[in-house]
């Protein structure tokens, strides 16, 4: 898929700015503090809808205003569309697409599909699970419409369990309302389990040949999905769940002690290894740095795989971090794919891309002008 223009407005540090893209890279140039990211983040909340950062919703509007609007107009399937996300503080955002609001804004995620990759993703590598669920839980999202309301549902059942728990002997009816609390999340569960099972099983597919070529076949990558309900490798739907049951029954008076739901998808994990080590304690700064490269990689070749078309990429601050060999990888890899680079520095990428077929833009003050040369 490929985004023609970008239009924003009263976003961040722009006041008003519209661009036509090339269809393949983009390049954005600008010193630090200038809105690089600011823009990057633009065109990425209109494909999942919230910003990559921790701000709230509010802090997206200019500083100055009520009000912000972005929009982007792209090519899917051969199609023309228009994706406006209108913000307004102290609102809930609105979402139309080719000019119908949306009910939910999460029907969004899907259409314009996108893959980030900005040095913080580092912490997919080396934060705590909890970075890790939010990685998968973002992607197969974007891939699989029917996932997004699982994890919805499974939320609202962990809660809803929880209080049950912390109050379990307040009320002798809990014993029977508390069986079908666990049906609710052995089943749901079950399948969010199996969800990430399948992409985990294809992300590793790619990132293993990519990492391979990365390193020049000198190192094994390996990917594997960590389900705290035990060991369901090579399970079928019904063993999972009888599983997931077992754990649940066996460790019943622990979860009333602990007041809190102790097994299922909200606990489990991925864990990557280099060399048969895992990568988060015993990778050097360069293995985990291609780790997480092959494992972008990967998640473009996916969403191909499942939509038919390539997503767009968004490379925020990204090459200062990579050695010469790294970069030079990058950038070959992503012929084909329309690319948008941000750097405050565009000496290297001039001479990797000399011949690529791109477009420059220079940004200072939130404001966005043409380079030609
Ligand atoms: N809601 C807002 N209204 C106005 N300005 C904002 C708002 N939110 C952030 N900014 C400003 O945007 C600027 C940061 O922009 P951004 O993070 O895009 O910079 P950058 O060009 O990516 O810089 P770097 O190279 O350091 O990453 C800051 O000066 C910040 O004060
Ligand atoms: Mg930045």
């Amino acid at each position: 898929m490929i985004v023609n223009s970008l239009k924003i407005k009263n976003y961040r540090n722009f006041k008003e700015a519209e661009i036509e893209l090339n269809d393949l890279l983009n390049i954005f140039i600008g010193d630090n503090g200038q809105g690089k990211t600011n823009l990057m983040e633009s065109i990425y909340l209109t494909s999942i809808g919230r910003t990559f950062r921790l701000n709230s919703e509010n802090e997206l509007i200019n500083f100055n205003e009520n009000k912000s609007i972005i929009e982007v107009n792209l090519m899917k399937n051969n199609y023309n569309m228009k994706i406006e996300l209108h913000l307004e503080k102290n609102k809930r955002k609105q979402v139309l697409i080719n000019g119908v609001k949306l009910d939910k804004t999460s029907e969004m995620i899907g259409i314009l599909n996108n893959v980030i990759f900005t040095p913080d993703d580092m912490k997919i590598i080396k934060g705590s699970p909890i970075e890790r669920r939010k990685f998968v839980n973002i992607d197969i999202s974007q891939i699989k419409p029917k996932y997004k309301y699982l994890l919805n549902k499974y939320k609202k059942i962990c809660s809803e369990r929880n209080i049950l728990l912390k109050n379990y002997y307040t009320n002798t009816q809990n014993k029977d309302i508390i069986n079908i609390w666990n049906d609710y999340l052995v089943n749901i569960g079950t399948d969010i389990i199996l969800y990430r099972l399948d992409y985990i099983n294809k992300l590793k597919n790619y990132a293993v040949n990519i990492y391979a070529d990365i390193s020049g076949n000198k190192e094994k990558f390996d990917l594997n999905y960590l389900c705290n309900a035990g060991n369901i490798n090579n399970m079928d739907k019904d063993e999972v769940k009888k599983h997931f049951y077992d754990k649940i029954n066996a460790n019943f008076n622990h979860e009333i002690q602990n007041k809190t739901t102790m097994y299922g998808p909200h606990k489990d994990d991925i864990i990557i290894k280099i060399n048969d080590k895992e990568c988060k304690y015993f990778g050097s700064q360069g293995q985990q740095r291609s780790a997480i490269l092959a494992i972008k990689l990967a998640e473009i070749e996916i969403i191909k795989e499942e939509v038919g078309e390539y997503p767009i990429l968004l490379l925020d601050d990204v090459l200062s971090e990579l050695d010469n060999k790294r970069k030079g990888f990058l950038i070959n890899y992503i012929q084909g794919i329309q690319t948008f680079i941000t750097t405050t520095d565009d000496h290297d990428l001039n001479i990797l891309t000399k011949n690529y077929n791109k477009k420059k833009f220079y940004i200072n003050e939130g404001k966005i002008g043409n380079i030609t040369n």
